[in-house]
C-alpha cells in the first residue's frame, strides 16, 4: 500500500558563511535567485508534491523577516509553521527540532538553498513512495562537493558517503529527502561527525543498512542547483532567467502553484497581485488569472 507524504520541512537556518558578507544581515534563503527569494524554490517543490503542511526551520533572528514574507501560508492555501534552530547542529537535527511537527508521519525534507527546475519526475517518484527513505540523485562534475551515492546496475544504492575525497560515482545526492516514521529515532541515535554535525548522509546510511534506501536518479532534463555559494547562486539565477525569458513561465512561483493546484481561487490570486506594488511579478500573477 502506498504511504503518501503530506508533511514537509524546509531547513532554512545555518550560518550562510559561504555567502558572507551578504548573510551578515539577512539569511541566505532571503537572497534572490533571479527574480524571487531563494526560499520560494524549495517551497514550490513541496507544493508541487502537493504537500500543504510545512515547517520552516529558521534562525530565531530571521523570524520576523520570514513571517513578513510567507506568513502562515494561508494566502497560498497551505499551512506554514516555524521553529527556531538555536545552533546549527547539522541537517539531520531538523528531525529533532521537527519531532512534534512530524508526529510519527512520513515527511519530506528539503534544504532551503536547493533549486530544482522541473519537478515532474520528483512528483511521480514521491507519489510512489512506500516507506523507507527516498533520495534524489543527479550526475555532477564535482561529486566530492556533495553526498555521493554509488549504485549497482539495477539502480540499487550500494554506498553513500558525505563529501568523499575519492567519490565512487558522479551521482550527487540532492537536498530533497523523503522518509518514513523511522527517521526521528534514527536521527536521535546519530553522533556528530568529524565536522561536529548530525549528518543527513548518516541518516541515509542507516536506511541503507536496513535495506530501505531508494535513489531516484533524475534525468538530465531536471536541472538542479545547490545555491549555497556565490557562484552556484549566480548560475542558478542565470538559468532561471534564461528559462523564464524563453518560455514566459516562471520557475518556483508558489502563487502560481497554489492557483494551478486549486489551493486558492482566482479571486484570491487577484488579491495577492493587488497587494503587490506594480511590477513584473504582479503582472505575471495578473496574466495567470486572465489566461
Ligand atoms: O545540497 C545537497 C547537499 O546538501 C548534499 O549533497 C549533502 O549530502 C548535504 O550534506 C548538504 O551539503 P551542504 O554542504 O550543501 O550543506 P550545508 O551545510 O550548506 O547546508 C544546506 C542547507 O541547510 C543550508 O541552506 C543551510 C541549512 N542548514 C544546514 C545546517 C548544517 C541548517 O539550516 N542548519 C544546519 O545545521
Amino acid at each position: 500500500m502506498k504511504k503518501s507524504v503530506k508533511k514537509g520541512i524546509i531547513l532554512a537556518g545555518g550560518h550562510g558563511y559561504r555567502l558572507y558578507p551578504a548573510t551578515r544581515a539577512v539569511s541566505k534563503q532571503h537572497l534572490t535567485v533571479y527574480d524571487k527569494p531563494m526560499i520560494y524554490y524549495p517551497l514550490s517543490v513541496l507544493m508541487d508534491m502537493n504537500i500543504r503542511d510545512i515547517l520552516l526551520i529558521i534562525n530565531a533572528s530571521d523570524s520576523d523577516r520570514f513571517k513578513r514574507l510567507l506568513g502562515d501560508g494561508s494566502q497560498l492555501g497551505v499551512k506554514i509553521s516555524y521553529k527556531p534552530e538555536h545552533d546549527p547542529r547539522g541537517i539531520a537535527n531538523a528531525f529533532l527540532i521537527g519531532e512534534e511537527f512530524t508526529g510519527g508521519d512520513n515527511v519530506a525534507l528539503i534544504l532551503g538553498d536547493n533549486v530544482f527546475c522541473d519537478t515532474l519526475q520528483i512528483r511521480t517518484a514521491a507519489a510512489d513512495f512506500d516507506g523507507g527513505a527516498l533520495v534524489f540523485g543527479v550526475r555532477v562534475n564535482e561529486p566530492e562537493e556533495y553526498g555521493v551515492a554509488e549504485v549497482d546496475r539495477s539502480g540499487h544504492v550500494v554506498s553513500i558517503e558525505e563529501k568523499p575525497d575519492k567519490p565512487k560515482s558522479d551521482i550527487a545526492v540532492t537536498g530533497l529527502y523523503l522518509y518514513d516514521s523511522q527517521v526521528t529515532e534514527i536521527a536521535r541515535g546519530l553522533r556528530p561527525s568529524g565536522r561536529g554535525e548530525l549528518e543527513i548522509t548518516d541518516v541515509n546510511q542507516v536506511y541503507l543498512n536496513r535495506g530501505n534506501l531508494k535513489l531516484e536518479l533524475l534525468e538530465d532534463s531536471v536541472t538542479w542547483f545547490d545555491a549555497g555559494t556565490a557562484d552556484s547562486m549566480l548560475q542558478a539565477g542565470n538559468y532561471v532567467a534564461s528559462v523564464e525569458r524563453t518560455t514566459g513561465r516562471k520557475l518556483g512561483c508558489p502563487e502560481e502553484i497554489a492557483f494551478r493546484n486549486h489551493y486558492i481561487t482566482a479571486a484570491q490570486l487577484k488579491q495577492l497581485a493587488d497587494d503587490m506594488p506594480a511590477g513584473e511579478y504582479r503582472d505575471y500573477l495578473d496574466k495567470l488569472r486572465r489566461d
